[in-house]
């Protein structure tokens, strides 16, 4: 059998389709994301491609902070890999990849809320209580039709925190 070829990269606008299917192709698993959300946040996403096909994504968003926040969360979400495609690291590549590009931006902390904490403890994360995460609680859990609340619903929540140097002399 031929070997395929993967390869992750950044996400673009006529990626958006393909997107939109993985997505809902894990309605138990994921937040179903309308394709306008999906193209207006199409440079926070990664893909898996399998020669020239669409078979993994990842995504990732910035929390609300008020004021002056230094290091905001971000959350990384819609982790998805098509199931023909699973079993061969690309999970792994994605998380990875989308865990190395929000790290350039220095946030106080990378959540994620998932049924897999397995899968996400091999990145290092963590469990966190939910009160602890509560601008995404406020922000993305509030619409939930699925739970009556946060805190009954069983996805797990995760962090992931650096350590970061600290700054210069001088503040530069
Ligand atoms: C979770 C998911 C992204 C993993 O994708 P994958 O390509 O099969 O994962 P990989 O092959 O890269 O596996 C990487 C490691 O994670 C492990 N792993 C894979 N799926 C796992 C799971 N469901 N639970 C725990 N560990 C898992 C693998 O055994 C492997 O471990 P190892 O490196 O120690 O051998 C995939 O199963 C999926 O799309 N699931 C449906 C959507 C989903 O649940 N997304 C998670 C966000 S809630």
């Amino acid at each position: 059998m031929k070997k395929q070829k993967y390869r992750i990269r950044e996400a673009g606008f006529a990626d958006a389709p393909a997107i939109f299917a993985i997505i809902k192709k894990h309605p138990d698993e994921l937040v179903p994301r309308p394709v306008s959300d999906i193209i207006q946040n199409i440079d926070r996403f990664l893909v898996a491609e399998a020669d020239g096909a669409i078979v993994g994504n990842a995504s990732w968003g910035i929390l609300p902070e008020i004021g002056q926040a230094k290091h905001p969360t971000i959350e990384i979400k819609s982790v998805a890999v098509d199931r023909a495609h699973r079993g061969t690291g690309l999970g792994r590549a994605l998380v990875q990849a989308a865990i190395r590009r929000v790290k350039k931006l220095k946030p106080e902390m990378v959540i994620v809320l998932t049924f897999k904490p397995e899968f996400f403890r091999k990145f290092g994360f963590s469990e966190v209580p939910k009160e602890s995460i509560m601008h995404k609680l406020y922000t993305g859990c509030v619409n939930c039709t699925k739970y009556d609340s946060p805190f009954t619903c069983p996805e797990v929540a995760m962090g992931l925190k650096w350590k970061y140097d600290p700054p210069a002399p001088g503040g530069k």
